[in-house]
This record gives C-alpha cells, structure tokens and sequence, in this order.
C-alpha cells in the first residue's frame, strides 16, 4: 500500500527575471499537484517511476538501470528523487530500499514547479513512510538541497512554495515572506507547449541590463511598483487591478525580450474572449501563460486559449502546501 504525499505547483503572479536583480516577485501555490507513492521493497534499491513521463527506472550501488522509457532522460528526470531519498534515509538513519511512484498533474518542464513538487511530495512521503517527525522546515531544506544541487536553483522560491503553499513575497535579500491573500485569484493557465530554458531567457535579459542599464533602471522600478500594487490589490480582492497590473507588467516582460509569439498569441485570445489581464509566468520563451477571469468568463478564457493553439486547464490559488495524503 505504502504512503502517499502530494505538493502543490506555481506560478509567478508578478516580477519574473525582476526578482533577479533584487526587486520583489509574488509566487503562488496552485491546486494542481504532484502525488508520491512511497513503499519498501526488499532488495535495498531505489526504484523510481514516474506515470507521467513513462520512466522507470532502479538506483542500486551507485549504478542507473534504465526499465522504461530514455535511459538519459530517466536519470536526469529521477536524479532530484535520488538526492531526496538519500537526504531523509541519511537524516534518520535509515538503510532501506524503497518504490517511489509519481503521479503528477502538474505539466512538466513549464516553469510551474514541478519537478520541486515531486521532491518535496517524495520528500514528506519517505519521512511518513519512516514514521519519523518532519517538519516543513525539515522538508524544505531537503528539497531545497535536491534541487539545487541539480537544477542550481538560485532563489529556492519552487520548492518554498511546493512545502508550504498559499502566496509568497520573495526578494533575494530579505527571502521569503508569506502572504496573506483572501482572494480566490481564479486563474487559465495555458501551456504553449514550447519548450523553454530559464537560463537562456535569464542571459537574453542580463545583455539588455547590461547593454542598456538607464533603461532597464525605470523598468525594475515600474516591476516593484507592480508587485507593491499587487500586494494591496491581493489583500483586498480587487481582481480588476490585479488584471491590469499583469497586462503592464506582461508589457514589461515583453519589452525586455522573454515573451514569445506563441505567449503573445495565448495573451491575446485571452484578453479578447474577456480576461482581466494576461501575462507570460516563468521564464517565458515558450511554457505558460496566466489569465485571470471572472468566474463566469473563466469557459470563454480556457475555450479561447485552445482555440488559439494553447493547452489551458483551469487553476486556484491553494493554500495547501506538502501533506500527507494517505499513510
Ligand atoms: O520559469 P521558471 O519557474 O524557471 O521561473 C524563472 C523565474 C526567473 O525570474 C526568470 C528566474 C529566477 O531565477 O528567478
């Protein structure tokens, strides 16, 4: 039967690539989700498998044998897996084989966190599995590690957000502030489907601040504008400002080169079916969009978004951070 976990997902609401010169940014935790099923088995490996992307695949004395799906992809995929695992077994002693299934929700490689809600979801299952304590600190700081080590993770903002969830104000020097929100912030997220790199768009951005930096001194301080507005506005359910806070701030993205055509493309058919405001999450470059909506326009945003070529699916805020979903 074994335990299963489950961590959220995230978008960036406002101050992408921003965040990266020191102004502030504001994360949110979405109800899609990211599930590990964790169990011993008794030959001392770590068998790893992921639903989603068709890999499978077993850690054993140091070695990676490939079961199902590109050997490569397989071990970079389940390589943040390993490093959790072997963080909790090593924080309480443990020496066991385990099966680690995962089932997410949450698309892959969009910038919505889900590679750090897989860790932090394998993370909280392999504790509950040991009956050890954990608290979310403690499963931070695991996740925090295993991500860093591979994917080099410069703010930690994914996995702070996939343990505790709800909104987050980050800033590179002060950290994480957690957010109160009473806003329901009814969402579209639509996928491009284009593959993106963060680190290419986050260059691209560097040249401009490099090359033009009277320019790019007005635009960090409209960005930190943005996301002070954006507190109040958040604070006080005020979706029309939160809406024409994202279509400026999307302006401000688009003018220092991450957003895309097939951003532009989804932006625009959300806007038009009636959107309050539209803009790129992440990195850009291709991944995901966000449009907010009232409720009742939310079917005409989504269906407008796949008309336009994007795959939308619908999403909340949520203030469920890691749990434990069955033991
Ligand atoms: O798309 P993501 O989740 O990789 O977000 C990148 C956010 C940036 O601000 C562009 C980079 C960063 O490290 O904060």
């Amino acid at each position: 039967m074994g335990v299963v976990a489950s961590a959220p997902a995230k978008i960036i609401l406002f101050g992408e690539h921003f965040v990266v010169y020191g102004e502030p940014a504001i994360v949110l935790a979405i109800d899609r989700r990211a599930y590990a099923t964790v169990d011993f088995n008794d030959d001392k490996s770590l068998h790893v498998k992921s639903s989603n992307l068709k890999l499978e695949g077993c850690f054993k004395d140091g070695m990676f044998k490939v079961e199902q799906g590109d050997a490569r992809e397989a071990r970079s995929r389940f390589e943040p897996v390993r490093l959790a695992v072997e963080k909790v077994l090593a924080k309480y002693g443990a020496n066991v084989g385990l099966n680690v299934e995962i089932n997410s929700t949450v698309p892959v490689a969009a910038g919505l966190g889900s590679s750090a809600a897989v860790v932090a979801a394998v993370t909280a299952g392999v504790g509950a599995l040991l009956k050890v304590k954990m608290s979310k600190e403690d499963v931070f700081a695991i996740a925090l590690e295993a991500e860093k080590t591979v994917h080099g993770t410069p703010s930690g903002v994914d996995p702070a957000i996939a343990t505790y969830g709800g909104s987050i104000l980050f800033q590179t020097d002060t950290g994480f502030k957690p957010l109160e929100v009473k806003a329901q912030i009814p969402l579209v997220i639509g996928d491009t489907g284009v593959e993106r790199f963060t680190r290419i768009q986050v260059e691209k951005v560097r040249k401009i601040a490099d090359n033009y930096p009277q320019v790019m001194e007005p635009l960090r301080k409209a960005a930190r504008e943005i996301v002070l507005r954006g507190i109040d506005a958040l604070k006080e359910n005020d979706l029309d400002t939160l809406g024409e806070l994202m279509n400026i701030n999307q302006a401000l993205l688009y003018g220092i080169g991450v957003s895309d055509e097939s951003l532009e493309w989804l932006i625009n058919a959300a806007r038009k079916a009636g959107a309050l405001g539209a803009k790129l999450t992440g990195a850009g470059g291709g991944g995901c969009m966000i449009a907010l909506a009232n409720d009742e326009k939310l079917g005409t945003v989504q269906d407008a978004i796949m008309r336009a070529g994007g795959r939308p699916f619908m999403a909340r805020k949520t203030d469920e951070g890691v749990k434990i979903e069955r033991t």
